[in-house]
């Protein structure tokens, strides 16, 4: 244990570890009392980084068309349940409209890789938004597209972009994805991305079929390595019509040590206290802010479609998730001594001890 505490405390200054010593942490994940201190130090680390504000993005999910057939995603192109939908641009633009009114500065543009919605649309869409809201981020998270489309996406305005590298290990990949998809590729567009400009997220999912604690240590050290702005992480939950559906999701209490190795690795990172987490328990975004999360990011989806963008089973969209609820999460939030914080909430690095 002290070993272990001591590892933690390493991690805390020099943000980094090696690969064993990522490994000893992750095999001691069963024990309560080394957990609860990585939740303490990483809360204490994001408290004296962000305060007790948490910074809110609205979460627009444009599209669940998806040309791609990733065995875990419900909004998989063999998922013949999944009633399809592709907003309009006015349509967008109202989410747009509704969630400026509720204090949003940040709106995410979320969809499938539809090839239905052009490069150009996207792009005039993005110029639309900050022309109409410039005081507003707009953060794009559509999927691998050409470097070429992407400088495209940061000339229109773009601010930042969610790519989540899912898993970091080559054989572990592509127990997960077909064939056409591969990790190089993935991480490729990450580069590109964050050569071009981009404020760059990425993640994994945690307790997917077949990951081992070596897969994690992967993870952790291509983020490590990567440096990004943004991280987000969360238990994978099956969902009914993917080959996985029979698969256990993942662990919540193993996701929350992740996310606290996470924040005391990356002090100035924007961490989400992500919906899967919510979803596999009722408290888990508090649980996750306590461990070391500073974002959320509710649904501003329009309601007639929110049930149609099923990532996994029970995928939560209303509640404190729906952006309209603005107030039931600032009242949970309030619970636990936190607050919403409105303004953009870029990525800034800041020497901190
Ligand atoms: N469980 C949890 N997360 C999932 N995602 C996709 N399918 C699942 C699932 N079954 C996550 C992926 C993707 C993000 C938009 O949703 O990590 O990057």
């Amino acid at each position: 244990m002290e070993t272990m505490k001591k590892l933690i405390d390493k991690l805390a200054q020099t943000r980094a570890l090696s690969r064993e010593e990522f490994k000893s942490l992750l095999l001691s994940s069963s024990d309560n009392a080394l957990r609860a201190y990585a939740a303490k130090r990483a809360g204490e680390k994001a408290v004296k980084r962000f305060g007790k504000g948490i910074y809110i993005r609205g979460l627009i999910e444009i599209s669940n068309i998806c040309k791609n057939d990733c065995y875990y995603c419900g909004l998989r192109r063999s998922n013949t349940k999944c009633r399809r939908y592709r907003l309009t641009e006015e349509e967008i633009l109202d989410c747009c409209r509704q969630g400026h009114g509720l204090g949003f500065r940040t709106f995410v543009l979320q969809g499938g890789e539809d090839g239905g919605f052009s490069d150009e649309s996207l792009c005039a869409l993005v110029k639309e938004i900050k022309k109409r809201y410039p005081d507003c981020a707009v953060t794009l998270s559509v999927g691998e597209r050409e470097r070429d489309v992407y400088q495209q996406f940061f000339d229109a305005g773009a601010d930042r972009y969610l790519l989540r590298h899912e898993t970091a290990d080559d054989e572990h990949y592509s127990k997960l994805h077909p064939a056409n998809l591969s990790l190089e590729k993935r991480k490729q567009c990450l580069y590109d991305l964050k050569e071009i400009g981009f404020q760059v997220g990425t993640g994994f999912l945690v307790g997917s079929p077949y990951q081992t604690i070596d897969n994690l240590c992967s993870d952790l050290l291509f983020i490590q390595e990567f440096r990004p702005q943004m991280i987000g992480i969360g238990p994978f939950i099956p969902h009914q019509d993917t080959p996985f559906k029979n698969e256990p999701a993942g662990s919540l209490v193993l996701t929350l040590f992740l996310l606290s190795l996470l924040r005391l690795g990356h002090p100035n990172s924007l961490i989400p206290a992500t919906t899967a987490v919510g979803t596999l328990c009722e408290d888990g975004r508090e649980q996750a802010i306590l461990a070391g999360a500073n974002v959320v990011m509710p649904n501003l989806s329009p309601s007639l479609h929110r049930k149609d963008y099923m990532l996994y089973d029970n995928k939560l969209s209303d509640g404190a998730e729906g952006a309209e609820a603005k107030d039931v999460l600032e009242a949970r939030l309030d619970k636990i001594g936190f607050h919403i914080v409105t303004d953009r909430g870029d990525f800034k690095a800041i020497e901190i001890e």
